[in-house]
């Protein structure tokens, strides 16, 4: 199997429709969560270029850090803190244009700018963690992000 990304299109919205076929034939194969979730990290970093792409899960009343493709960050947050844990508490994909504006946030890095964390959900529908996705730039992510990332979750059996 080839494990390269290819992505031409220029838009976001072309990038995530190239990527996300990729992304389901790259963990069709392998049954391991961890494995497809790493893999699932750097696809999303690489090919769309953002600068922090992870997951975190509830564990004993917190979010851990899972697996994440960028630099080291906090392990772990909990419910109601920072960004993750308010969408935890709320229920709700958040979405930050600046995380100096977002009374609360935890800078894992300076340079991350703007961010989307999304709820995960199993299949009872319960709750069991957030992708959290980090940008260098201002206002990077909106409902385009939002659409594209949750159907990335929706190729994951939890
Ligand atoms: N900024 C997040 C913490 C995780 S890092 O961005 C990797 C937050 O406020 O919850």
């Amino acid at each position: 199997m080839a494990e390269d990304l290819l992505i031409n299109a220029t838009t976001k919205e072309g990038k995530y429709k190239e990527l996300i076929p990729q992304v389901k034939a790259l963990i069709s194969h392998e049954a391991d969560l961890i494995a497809n979730l790493g893999n699932i990290c750097a696809a999303l970093k690489f090919g769309m270029n953002f600068f922090w792409v992870g997951f975190y899960f509830v564990k004993n009343d917190e979010l851990v850090l899972g697996p994440f493709q960028g630099p080291v960050a906090c392990t772990r947050i909990k419910k109601g803190k920072g960004v993750c844990g308010t969408s935890w508490q709320k229920n709700e994909v958040i979405i930050v244009p600046d995380v100096e504006k977002f009374e609360g946030h935890i800078a894992c890095s300076s340079l991350s700018k703007s961010e989307i964390v999304l709820p995960i959900y199993n299949s009872k529908n319960e709750f069991i963690g957030v992708l959290d996705v980090d940008s260098e730039a201002l206002a990077t992510f909106d409902e385009v992000d939002e659409k594209f990332l949750n159907e990335v979750l929706g190729l994951i059996k939890f």
